[in-house]
């Protein structure tokens, strides 16, 4: 069982919505799908949780593929749409993401909690899965704005912008911050890349939330 497949069964028994994990989408994603054309409107979410965001796309007329290594999100998330959706439980740090085939292809608050090679890895495994043309959107923690947070001053420092908490839900893990011309360089093979920091929102706070195209 992974530390996040704690997380879901603690919050499906009725325990606390740790991080992002209860109901409310992210407006700047919401706004995002909104102004935006999608080609095919096949999109696949990279840590999909309970799928909020996916059945909020099946609204809009996307198929909706999901990855998430939480065994337990990956069956709620099913459960919560139809048939045509292909959600897999896999480690995003080692699933292959077949070519040149989705229009959209987004990540909240999920591809930080590994070392920042890994990370860079997800982000190029990314671009190359986009179909040309199509669109990404990623949020990634900003580590300003994080040093501030009493939380991230008692992690441990792991060298690099990378820090586990001590203690909580995901004591031991890694979660990689970044400075914007770190976010930049990750991009450097998008098209239209827009860089914002989220320093005012309830949900991702202290969050660069990028979009970008192939
Ligand atoms: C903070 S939650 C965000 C969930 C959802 N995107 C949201 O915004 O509500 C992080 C998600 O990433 C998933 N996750 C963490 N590490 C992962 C990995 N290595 N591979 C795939 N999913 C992972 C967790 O299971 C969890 O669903």
């Amino acid at each position: 069982m992974t530390i996040w497949d704690k997380i879901y069964k603690n919050y499906l028994k009725g325990g606390p919505a740790w991080a992002t994990i209860e109901g409310r989408l992210l407006p700047h994603f919401v706004n995002f799908v909104k102004v935006n054309k999608f080609a095919t409107k096949h999109a696949l979410e990279i840590g999909c949780g309970l799928g909020k965001y996916l059945v909020f796309l099946k609204e809009f007329g996307f198929r909706t593929d999901g990855i998430d290594s939480s065994q337990t999100a990956v069956k709620a998330t099913k459960a919560n749409l139809a048939n045509d959706s292909n959600i897999i439980n896999a480690n995003m740090f080692e699933y292959k993401i077949p070519r040149n085939k989705y229009d959209l292809i987004f990540s909240i608050a999920t591809i930080h909690h590994g070392l920042k090679p890994s990370v860079k890895k997800v982000i190029d495994e990314i671009y190359k899965s986009l179909a040309p043309g199509g669109k990404v959107f990623i949020t990634l923690p900003d580590i300003e704005s994080n040093r501030k947070w009493q939380t991230f001053i008692n992690d441990k420092d792991l060298g690099n912008g990378v820090f586990a908490p001590v203690r909580g839900p995901e004591n031991g893990l890694p979660h990689s911050f970044y400075a914007k011309p770190e976010v930049r360089d990750l991009f450097g093979n998008f098209k239209t890349v827009k860089i914002k920091l989220d320093n005012r929102g309830k949900i991702v706070r202290g969050h660069w939330i990028i979009t970008g195209e192939k």
